[in-house]
Parts: C-alpha cells; structure tokens; sequence
C-alpha cells in the first residue's frame, strides 16, 4: 500500500506530522490502516555525527530506503519520516514505490528556520542538532517541486496548518490529485515562503541561462524570467559555475533578507554580473 513521503529542514515538525496522520489512519475513519513509520527516530539514529559524514549519511538513506521496501505491501501504509532533502533520493523512492505499484505523496513541513531553532532547544539533548549542522542542512536542502512525478502530489503545510488528512487519504488511497489550493497556488509571502521563493527564482535564472548560452557568444545580453535588468555574460558559465554562484547567493541573502519578491531575481542578476565580470 502506499507510501508517504515527509521532508523538511531538520526540527521543521515531520515526526509530529507523521504521527498525525498515523494517529488519523489508524483510529480508523479512513478503514483502520496498519502503518509502519520508518526513520532517523526509529532508527536511533546520531544525527549530528551522521548528517556531518557524507558516507554514514549514504548508509542510513540506503538502510531508509531498504527498510520502506521491506515493509511496502499489500495492505499498511509505510511512511518515511527522515530529511529527504535530495531531490535524486525522492526520485529512487519514486521510482520505488512504481515498481511495487502503490501512490504516494510527499508532505513538505515549511516551517520558518527560527522556529526549528526553538523546537530544536526543547529536544531531548541526544536529539538536537548543532546550529553549524543544522546550517549546512539547510543549505543543503532541495526544495519539492510538484512539477516534478516524484514530488508529486505535494502537501505544503506551515506551522500551524492543519494537516489536509482527507486530502492526503484521497491522494494514497484513491489517487486523486489534492485540490490546487494544497499545492499549486501561490501563498501570501512569509518568512519561510521566502525560502522556497528564493530557490525557485534563482532556479529560473539559472536554467534562462544556460539555455541561452546555447545559442548566444560571449558579450551578448541576456534577458531573463523575472528580471527587469539584462545580464551581460563575458565569457560562457558551466552548470556547476552557475550552481555554485547560486548557492552562494541563496546564502547571502538569506543572511540579509529583502522581503520583496519581486526583486529577488535583479538582485540575483546584479550578483552574477558582478561575480563574473
Ligand atoms: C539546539 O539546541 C542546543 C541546546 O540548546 C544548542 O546548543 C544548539 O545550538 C541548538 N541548535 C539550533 C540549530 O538551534
Ligand atoms: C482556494 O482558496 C480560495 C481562497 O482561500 C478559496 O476561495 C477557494 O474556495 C479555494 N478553492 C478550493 C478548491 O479549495
Ligand atoms: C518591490 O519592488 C518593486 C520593484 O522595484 C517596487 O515597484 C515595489 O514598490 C516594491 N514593493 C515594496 C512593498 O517595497
Ligand atoms: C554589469 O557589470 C558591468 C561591468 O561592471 C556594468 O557596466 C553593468 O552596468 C552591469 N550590469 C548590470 C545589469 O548590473
């Protein structure tokens, strides 16, 4: 049966979450499922020795994954309650739960960075993270993006969001896609939005570029989504250049914030321009 999907900055509320929907399920309006939650909890896992370590870090998402595959099946409802910040590791979920044939979704926990400070100081103290891993984790993080097959359907929920259990049921056990509100409109701007919109405007940039820079030459102007300032390219900008001035960008003006949206994607052309010329 099928397979849910949480992910979020670390302290963003997934294992509440989790056991929100576990409680929902299991209490039985929706039939009295059998749910298995499967994750970094239950594993016992040393978060900050294992999220510092790229390899311990690949072993516990290979035991995740490994574990979600034992316990997907006919009838129970598996839910993986970890990070799930890599986008390539939704998609293996995905391509997962595809071969065994059951839905799934995913539930994005968008909650503000200082929130997560707080919830993370009212941890048991095995439990907390430090502020350098929980800033590289941060850092580190893919958003979901319900364009994609393996983000999707996605539920965005916000701090104090109820959870759309009923949507989320019709989802995995019906098929049907949530209702546009749950995922696909924009909200009003909030600090954690803001996050999400940062990702996504520099994203199109990024992606306007090296599309152009397939039939431009050096010197020419760009025009990019967004942004009423053309960039001017001196010389050509591989992905891995263009991905790491993004990263660096994100991070400053996360440091620095500038509420208003529609400037981000100028400020970001501004930011190229200057790093290249
Ligand atoms: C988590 O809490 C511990 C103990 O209060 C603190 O040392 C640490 O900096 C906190 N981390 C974050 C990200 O707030
Ligand atoms: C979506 O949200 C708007 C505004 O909050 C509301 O008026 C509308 O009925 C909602 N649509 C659905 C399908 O829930
Ligand atoms: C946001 O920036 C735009 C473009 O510079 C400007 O027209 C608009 O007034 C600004 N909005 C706010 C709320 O500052
Ligand atoms: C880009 O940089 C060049 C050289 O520093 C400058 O002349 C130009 O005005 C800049 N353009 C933008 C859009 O920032």
């Amino acid at each position: 049966m099928p397979l849910v999907v949480l992910c979020g900055f670390p302290c963003s509320g997934k294992s509440r979450r989790a056991k929100e929907l576990n409680d929902y399920l299991v209490a039985g309006s929706s039939g009295g499922r059998k749910v298995h939650i499967v994750g970094d909890e239950a594993l016992g896992v040393q978060r900050n020795g294992v999220y510092a370590d790229s390899q311990k870090e690949r072993e516990l998402r290979g035991t995740l994954r490994a574990e979600v595959e034992r316990k997907l099946n006919k009838e129970d409802v598996v839910i993986l309650d970890s990070l799930n910040y890599i986008k390539g590791y939704r998609y293996e979920l995905f391509c997962l739960v595809k071969h065994t044939q059951t839905p799934h979704c995913l539930i994005h926990c968008l909650t503000a960075p200082e929130i997560s400070s707080v919830w993370n100081s009212s941890r048991e103290p095995e439990n907390q993270y430090t502020q350098e891993m929980f800033d590289a984790l941060v850092q580190r993080f893919e958003a979901p993006d319900s364009r994609n097959r393996w983000d999707s359907p996605l539920f965005t929920v916000q701090k104090d969001d109820t959870l759309p259990l009923e949507d989320i049921c019709n989802a995995i056990f019906h098929r049907k896609a949530p209702t546009p509100n749950q995922s696909t409109q924009s909200q009003p701007l909030s600090s954690t939005n803001y996050l999400h919109e940062l990702d996504k405007v520099t994203q199109d940039v990024v992606m306007a570029i090296l599309k152009a820079q397939k039939t431009s030459v050096p010197g020419d102007v760009i025009a990019v989504p967004g942004a009423s300032e053309k960039i001017e390219l001196t010389r050509t900008l591989s992905m891995a250049e263009l991905r790491k001035l993004q990263r660096q960008f994100i991070s400053y003006t996360k440091l620095h914030p500038n509420e208003n949206i529609s400037q981000l994607a100028n400020m970001f052309v501004q930011y190229l321009n200057k790093s290249t010329h």
